[in-house]
């Protein structure tokens, strides 16, 4: 695996974002999933996309990894215009997907899922150079896995977790997409899958991780950007943000930049209401 973080150090390269998107439509018939939406994800930058159930965020992961076509906007690449026409595409783009359901086979070994479907050497399968890539890729993740002869249908999830990602990386991707890494997974176990994560961020790859817990979300994610109703509805600094604000953008509970500036207005208005000149900002209120 010869994956690393960009080396360039040029100042466009690190300001240019990976991955960028703008106006993004996708309809199924009369269903609106995803409206005029607008994604960026850096190097070396954790993104969560949140929202509710419908919101539309497997449908972007799916348009981010070939398998719907977008109805307009674009798909900016390393500061280029792309089309990302099926899923090989997103692949030799370098755009990794772990779909939720990691489609590993049970009673294959660790190795076997690695290179399912790309076994070197097709003739004679060659196992010792699979089995050495197998090993140096889990270590470099730090993975807790015991032997790499090991039956998936052993691991738990969080270890059938890595494995998929691991399985990933050997494309050498430069984005990789979880979609809800931790939703089957126990505390320690999640604990590991949120390392797994850092140490993505770490090699300078962008990751993009639907979650539904803002616990994990706030724990790993740099920013989180939220969907509501296939729109844009925020997005915050991880760091920064209350997890009630997630929520609140979230549910439509209310829309934090516009409440915030007109609790900042009515503030304002009742302190001229108290005989005090009228600001610029009181006037745009009324
Ligand atoms: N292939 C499809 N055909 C028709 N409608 C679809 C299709 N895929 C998604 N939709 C609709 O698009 C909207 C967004 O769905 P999507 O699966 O992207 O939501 P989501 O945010 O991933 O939700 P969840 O959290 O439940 O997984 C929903 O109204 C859904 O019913
Ligand atoms: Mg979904």
């Amino acid at each position: 695996m010869t994956t690393t973080a960009s080396t360039t150090g040029n100042d466009t390269a690190t300001s240019t974002p990976l991955l960028s998107l703008r106006g993004v439509t996708k309809t199924f018939g009369a269903v609106n999933a995803l409206t005029d939406i607008d994604l960026d994800v850096a190097r070396g930058e954790v993104v969560a996309l949140v929202g509710d159930n419908g919101a539309g965020k497997s449908t972007l992961v799916k348009v981010l990894s070939g398998v719907h076509a977008p109805d307009a906007g674009t798909i900016s690449f390393e500061g280029r215009e792309v089309q990302v026409a099926d899923p090989a595409a997103a692949i030799d783009l370098g755009i990794a997907t772990v779909f939720q359901d990691l489609a590993l086979c049970e009673n294959l070994d660790v190795v076997g899922n690695l290179f399912l479907g790309q076994e070197r050497n097709r003739a004679r399968l060659d196992e010792v150079s699979m089995e050495v890539t197998s090993w140096e890729l889990l270590q470099q993740l730090s993975a807790k896995i015991p032997t790499v002869r090991i039956p998936i249908a052993s691991l738990s999830g969080g270890q059938r977790q890595t494995v998929a990602i691991a399985r990933s990386l050997l494309g050498d991707p430069k984005v990789i997409i979880l979609d809800e890494p931790t939703a089957a997974l126990g505390v320690a176990q999640t604990a590991e899958v949120l390392d797994l994560i850092e140490r993505l961020r770490q090699r300078g790859l962008g990751v993009i991780m639907i979650s539904h817990n803002m616990e994990d979300v706030r724990a790993v994610a740099d920013r989180v950007v939220v969907l509501r109703l296939g729109r844009n509805n925020g997005v915050f600094d991880a760091h920064g943000v209350s997890t009630e604000t997630i929520i609140a953008a979230i549910t439509g509970a209310s829309d934090n930049v516009v409440t915030r500036r007109r609790e900042r207005l009515d503030g304002a208005a009742g302190e001229a209401a108290a005989g005090r000149p009228a600001t610029t900002d009181e006037e745009v209120a009324r």
